[in-house]
């Protein structure tokens, strides 16, 4: 497929743009822009219509995590994550979505978290913003269904990027994200979580334990590495 990247880094973009082009000979067009500013989803539709590009696939998938209890944290960088994590992802889905109702084909891929299942202490705009993901795209899931686009939100665990450097067990590759949305884009449910350890706790956390608890426990697992960060 033909791609489109968006992120702030331009430098970093053409380099992924260039390796992209000569490793699978695809078309790559990037743009450099901070999606969490207001009015950026706008600015990117308007910058596609502009081109004349029509998109099949969108992956919203850009995202950024804070670290640290909710007191200590600056109130503009809770705001940001937010913009960013939840706003962006919202806005650009009802950008994006009628071109391909319209169409009757096409898909959005919204990138979750496990932690959009259950309450997460110390990270929790992160793990709110990601709850905002999962809920936003089984709703409109539901609303598209018989429209021929498919709609799913993918929710990865501990995942070996530059967002993620602690060591986590089980811990897994960016690889196996990428194979899972793959999967995901041919399934038909909602929502899928990346692995099986994953999508075990997601279950356990998420639908057996009360939100008391599954918040209790994890905030003990998540105070060292807070307190690391
Ligand atoms: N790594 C994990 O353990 C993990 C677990 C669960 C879910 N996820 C989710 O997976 C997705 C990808 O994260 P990752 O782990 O690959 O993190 P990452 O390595 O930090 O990559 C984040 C990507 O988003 C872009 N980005 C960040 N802020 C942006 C902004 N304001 N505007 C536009 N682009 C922006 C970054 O590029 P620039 O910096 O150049 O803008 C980068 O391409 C995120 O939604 C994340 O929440 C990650």
């Amino acid at each position: 497929m033909h791609l489109v990247l968006v992120a702030r880094d331009a430098a970093r973009l053409e380099a992924a743009a260039k390796r992209l082009r000569a490793e699978h000979g695809t078309q790559v067009s990037t743009l450099a822009l901070d999606l969490s500013h207001q009015g950026a989803p706008s600015q990117l539709a308007q910058w596609l219509a502009d081109a004349g590009t029509e998109v099949d696939v969108l992956v919203n998938n850009a995202g950024a995590s804070l670290m640290g209890p909710v007191a200590d944290s600056r109130p503009a960088r809770l705001r940001g994550l937010v913009d960013l994590n939840a706003d962006a992802v919202a806005e650009l889905t009802a950008l994006l979505l009628p071109a391909m109702v319209a169409r009757r084909r096409g898909a959005i891929v919204n990138i979750a978290s496990t932690g959009a299942y259950a309450p997460a202490p110390y990270v929790a705009a992160y793990a709110a913003s990601k709850a905002f993901v999962l809920s936003f795209t089984q709703a409109v899931w539901a609303e598209t269904r018989a429209t021929g686009v498919r709609v799913v939100a993918v929710s990865p665990g501990p995942t070996d990027t530059a967002m993620n450097t602690r060591r986590v067990p089980g811990k897994r590759g960016p690889g196996s994200v990428a194979d899972t949305v793959m999967s995901a884009l041919r399934g038909r449910g909602p929502a899928v979580v990346d692995g099986r350890l994953n999508t075990f706790q997601a279950f356990v956390f998420g639908r057996l334990l009360p939100a008391s608890a599954a918040a209790r426990i994890a905030e003990r697992s998540l105070r060292k590495a807070a307190l690391e960060d």
